[in-house]
């Protein structure tokens, strides 16, 4: 970063109160860094107090990675390892998951398929090679919806050995918050800005809004994290040129022209952004409510001319997909809203249970005719073979699938989507994703909507050696 005074403030703002590029008179409050980089040799999850309204004056009760929310993550490059003692003050069980990051099955954080929980009190040594450069982030796999919702979230910076030539390179965490009139933490879920006792908030780097002072031309690197339990992201943005340079940490081989973007949770994007606005105007980003995420008020003159549009990142390592012959696996997604669900089997019984057994133990979703965690994978796949999961949505919910270990592509009539390890699947939709199951192990698969997780939408595949 070439200026160590440019500061990241707290504020609220809407697009209304910022009609595209211009001037908004801000009040720092406080000074944040963007750019995590938290060397040491542990992650310790504790009870903590954050501010996460503007002007709030009692602190709301979190659970936090290392104190803050969201925590201040991991900055590695790419080809070291990632070495961090994980220390759990929570009041209950919990473990990290390192989101997207293509790893040693046993560091991948499952409890009960790769690892057993770390109880209250109790600590864990994650060591692994981080072979991929992006962005990831990290959560507990415990419980998470709650621990989420709750707090625990920071980003994992992969660098390039090679980055780009950027201004600055901002690592931004959108979390979500039900808060009651008390500011405590009253609820979990997607909940939209409903009026009534609760009401809903997002946040980026644990601000209403994060405020980055930048100038005309100069170019930023934004790294986007959609940490929320269960909100998809509308984004929208102004005075700037972007260009989309990566999708879940993995690079696009042809950059695109930002004009907005749609990120269902875990997923990520990388945008490079060439700020047009000039002197005494705010380039933001917006959500689809229009409140402004991301406020960059350029102060001052253009400090250098623009740069020609950036090359694409260098890509990470992929297997071929080979789809002759390819393992083809059919998933079906089924339930709905409690009751939805007319059967479905549970783990530990043998017979399905009907609907108010389900509604019982909370269980509103299956896959493949099971609600939660089955005993036996999806599919037991071998080590380099192509897998064809052919994912059906027989609900009107989108769903944002997640798959351990790997990243996949969509296949389109054409050729293939772009490298995911989320995939927001639509309404009463069908969606073929393929991966080379290159790396051995028990991997979940299931939706990134916390809420639909927590209530049966989980599975997993086995890639054996
Ligand atoms: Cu980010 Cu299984 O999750
Ligand atoms: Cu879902």
């Amino acid at each position: 970063m070439r200026n160590p005074n440019r500061r990241m403030v707290v504020m609220g703002l809407t697009a209304s109160a910022l009609s595209a590029c211009e001037a908004v008179p801000y009040v720092p409050a406080k000074t944040k860094t963007a750019t995590a980089n938290v060397s040491g040799s542990r992650v310790k999850a504790a009870p903590a107090v954050a501010k996460l309204r503007a002007n709030q004056t009692n602190p709301t009760q979190v659970w936090a990675f290392d104190g803050t929310v969201p925590g201040a993550g991991v900055r590695v490059t790419q080809g070291t390892r990632l070495r961090r003692r994980f220390v759990n003050a929570l009041p209950q069980d919990s473990t990290i998951h390192w989101h997207g990051i293509r790893i040693d099955n046993a560091m991948d954080g499952v409890p009960g398929l790769t690892q057993d929980a770390v109880p209250q009190g109790g600590a864990f040594q994650y060591d692994f090679e981080v072979a991929d450069a992006g962005t990831f982030w990290y959560h507990p796999h415990s419980n998470s919806f709650e621990q989420l919702s709750r707090g625990l979230s920071a980003p994992l910076i992969v660098k390039e050995k090679q980055p780009p030539d950027v201004d600055a390179d901002l690592a931004l965490m959108i979390n979500h918050w039900v808060l009651d009139s008390n500011n405590q933490i009253s609820g979990y879920g997607p909940g939209k800005n409903a009026p009534g006792p609760t009401s809903s908030h997002l946040t980026v780097n644990g601000a209403p809004t994060l405020v980055w002072e930048t100038r005309q031309n100069e170019r930023l690197r934004l790294r986007l994290i959609n940490a929320t339990a269960a909100r998809v992201l509308r984004l929208r943005g102004a005075g700037f040129e972007g260009q989309v340079m990566a999708l879940d940490g993995m690079p696009l081989a042809q950059p695109r022209r930002f004009s907005g973007i749609t990120l269902a949770p875990a997923q990520r994007v990388d945008l490079i952004v060439d700020v047009t606005a000039q002197d005494g105007e705010t380039a933001y980003l917006r959500d689809e409510f229009g409140d402004v995420l991301v406020a960059l008020p350029v102060a001052g003159q253009a400090s250098r001319s623009a740069r020609p549009v950036a090359a694409p990142l260098p890509p990470n390592r992929e297997s071929a997909l080979v789809m002759q012959g390819a393992r083809r696996v059919d998933v079906v997604m089924r339930g709905g809203q409690m009751g939805a669900l007319s059967a479905a089997r549970v783990m530990g019984a043998d017979e399905p249970l009907g609907r108010s057994a389900l509604i019982a133990r909370g269980l509103s979703w299956s896959i493949n005719g099971v609600a939660g965690m089955p005993k036996d994978p999806l599919a037991d796949v071998g080590l380099g073979e192509t897998v064809v999961l052919r994912v059906r949505n027989t609900n009107g919910l989108a769903h944002a699938m997640h798959l351990h270990g790997t990243h996949f592509r969509q296949v389109l009539g054409s050729g293939f989507g772009p490298l995911r390890d989320t995939i927001l699947i639509g309404p009463n939709a069908t969606m073929d994703i393929a991966f080379v199951a290159d790396n051995p192990g028990s991997w979940m698969f299931h939706c990134h909507m916390l809420d639909h997780s927590v209530s049966g939408m989980m599975s997993w595949i086995k890639v054996s050696a």
